[in-house]
């Protein structure tokens, strides 16, 4: 039996709070089967039970385990390529200049889900740049979902997941097979930090980045929520820093502090201060 209008209101609402996330009302099936294993978890019989436990015990940590189950997960090495080659190309190089007397270059990618992203910059960075070998260079990986970033600091991939997207080379330079897991050697994972993070929340972040990879996430949010983190992550950004969103995504009606660029063949964002 389909959940209660009520209740996918209540899951709707519930997170939209915790997470910025907006479903829409007809998502209620799709909230369902993403609720069902947390609700077997929890020992419920269903995701009514679940609801009904979350309006009896209003369990903050319940519902942000809500919130991660429905988040979506979807990602691929080298995803939409091009980011990729202005990296290696453009961004890299003239990081590379400009950050020469401290030796340092960060990037922080805001929803890694369970890593695909982060290694492919890793891989770029190692495979490109082998001067950056004796510099600072770190990558930072958060995503609201926890099993999503064990995930990705496992480094562990079945052959499915390495069969989209990374080039034969790549999978035998930079990951170790064992039986059917493929496992990101240690040179790629050291460059990594991991972290949890909600957009939506405070970011316990100090750092500057050179380069802020927010993609494929901002689609989740409503126009307000998607402005507030965007601004918040300029702020993050070294001076000419540059911002990448998702290909499907825009920063149209946001009033943002951004000026676009085109880099073989992906758009960029660069907050240029001072
Ligand atoms: C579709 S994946 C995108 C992964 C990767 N950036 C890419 O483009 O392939 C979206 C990710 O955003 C994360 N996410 C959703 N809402 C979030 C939030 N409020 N804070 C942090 N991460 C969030 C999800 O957990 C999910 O892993």
């Amino acid at each position: 039996m389909p959940i209660a209008t009520p209740d996918i209101e209540f899951l709707r609402d519930l997170i939209a709070r915790q997470s910025g996330n907006v479903l829409r009302s007809g998502q209620g099936d799709l909230i369902e089967v993403r609720l069902r294993p947390l609700a077997a978890e929890a020992g419920l019989e269903n995701v009514e039970q679940l609801v009904a436990e979350l309006r009896r015990t209003k369990s903050p940590r319940l519902a942000d385990q809500v919130a991660q189950a429905v988040t979506v997960n979807e990602t691929s090495f080298f995803r939409d390529i091009h980011p990729f080659n202005a990296l290696q190309s453009k961004i890299i190089p003239d990081v590379t200049k400009e950050n020469a007397a401290r030796r340092e270059l960060k990037i922080w990618c805001a929803a890694a889900s369970s890593g695909q992203e982060p290694y492919t910059i890793a891989m770029v960075i190692r495979e490109h740049f082998p001067t950056l070998s004796n510099w600072n260079v770190r990558i930072l990986a958060t995503d609201i979902s926890e099993k999503m970033l064990a995930r990705c600091s496992s480094g562990q991939y079945t052959q499915l997941e390495v069969n989209r997207g990374l080039p034969a080379r790549n999978l035998l330079r930079y990951f170790d097979r064992s039986g059917s897991v493929w496992t990101v050697k240690p040179e790629l994972r050291n460059l990594i930090d991991f972290q949890r993070l909600n957009l939506t929340t405070s970011w316990p972040i100090t750092s500057q980045f050179d380069v802020i990879f927010i993609r494929n996430v901002l689609i989740y949010f409503d126009q307000q929520t998607k402005a507030d983190i965007l601004r918040r992550a300029l702020r993050q950004m070294r001076p000419n820093g540059y911002l990448f969103i998702g290909s499907a995504e825009t920063v149209i009606g946001l009033n943002l502090p951004l000026q676009r660029e085109e880099i073989d063949g992906t758009v960029c964002y660069r907050h240029l201060r001072g």
